[in-house]
């Protein structure tokens, strides 16, 4: 699978629970704000994760299948495959998608942590909405235009809700919000340009493995996520939240056709 536009940094630009807690937390924010994805590293433990998640959100969400402390454990469970909305808990392929799109306020801020990787497969895919963005907008503006109508998809059961799959926000910001399963059925103008979405997602689509230790922090109104099946017992953890206000996430992700805001450029200077 082709990656043009790596939504994630290279592994030196891994973020430790230690670096994030001493002064770190600035240059994580600007990558993320930047790239709509930061990489973790070094995490020994739930208490790691926790303890990351917690620096950088405000509050932590309490999923559905969120253990009382706030991290959902992800692994097959044995008694989830196949059963809507619950496929993260099986061992096949997962979509990309982002997360609780049913939701009409989906959480901003994706935590995910290895803590045992499968003996094959399941490895991460992640999916940059800024890079499918680009691509509509320049090969498929009707695409871009029937996705973006408020009545493009309707995620969820009886008490889901209308939503774009890519919404205009003021300020020239954008916001993605996708499931390809049971919960999301399209408008007929939507339904004619999945090809043409399903396309700039593959396109645009970067792989990778993590190891026990290594996490990801995903901006969940800009990129997809998904996994491929895997074999063994593979076990992550995750978290979902709000931002801390520290980290200064503007709503949505600029248009990759406008110039960086002022704090999404500062990261260029931060990286030296
Ligand atoms: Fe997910």
């Amino acid at each position: 699978m082709p990656s043009l536009h790596a939504a994630i940094p290279a592994a030196d630009d891994e973020f430790t629970p230690g670096a994030l807690g001493g002064g770190e937390l600035e240059r994580a924010a600007a990558v993320l704000r930047e790239r709509g994805s930061v990489r973790l590293g070094r995490l020994g433990g739930r208490g790691d994760v926790l303890g990351t998640a917690g620096r950088l959100m405000s509050p932590l969400w309490q999923h559905r299948d969120a253990d009382p402390d706030g991290l959902t454990v992800i692994r097959d469970t044995g008694r989830h495959e196949g059963r809507p909305g619950f496929a993260g808990l099986g061992r096949g392929d997962l979509a990309p998608h982002t997360e609780c799109a049913q939701l009409l306020h989906p959480p901003r801020l994706l935590l995910l942590a290895c803590a045992r990787t499968a003996d094959a497969g399941g490895e991460s895919l992640l999916v940059d909405g800024r890079a499918v963005l680009a691509e509509l907008a320049d090969s498929h503006p009707a695409a871009l235009e029937a996705l973006s109508a408020p009545r493009a998809a309707y995620f969820g059961g009886a008490d889901g809700h209308f939503a774009p799959v890519l919404e205009s926000l003021p300020h020239g910001r954008w916001r993605l919000r996708l499931r390809q399963d049971s919960l999301a059925r399209f408008s007929q103008e939507a339904d004619a340009h999945l090809p043409a979405l399903r396309r700039a997602v593959e396109r645009n689509t970067t792989r990778l493995l993590l190891a026990d230790g290594q996490g990801l922090v995903l901006d969940n109104h800009r990129v997809l996520h998904g996994r491929t099946s895997f074999v063994g017992e593979r076990l992550l953890l995750r978290a979902l939240g709000q931002p801390d206000p520290r980290l200064a996430l503007e709503p949505g992700f600029p248009a990759p056709w406008s110039r960086p805001s002022p704090a999404d450029a500062e990261v260029a200077v931060g990286r030296g």
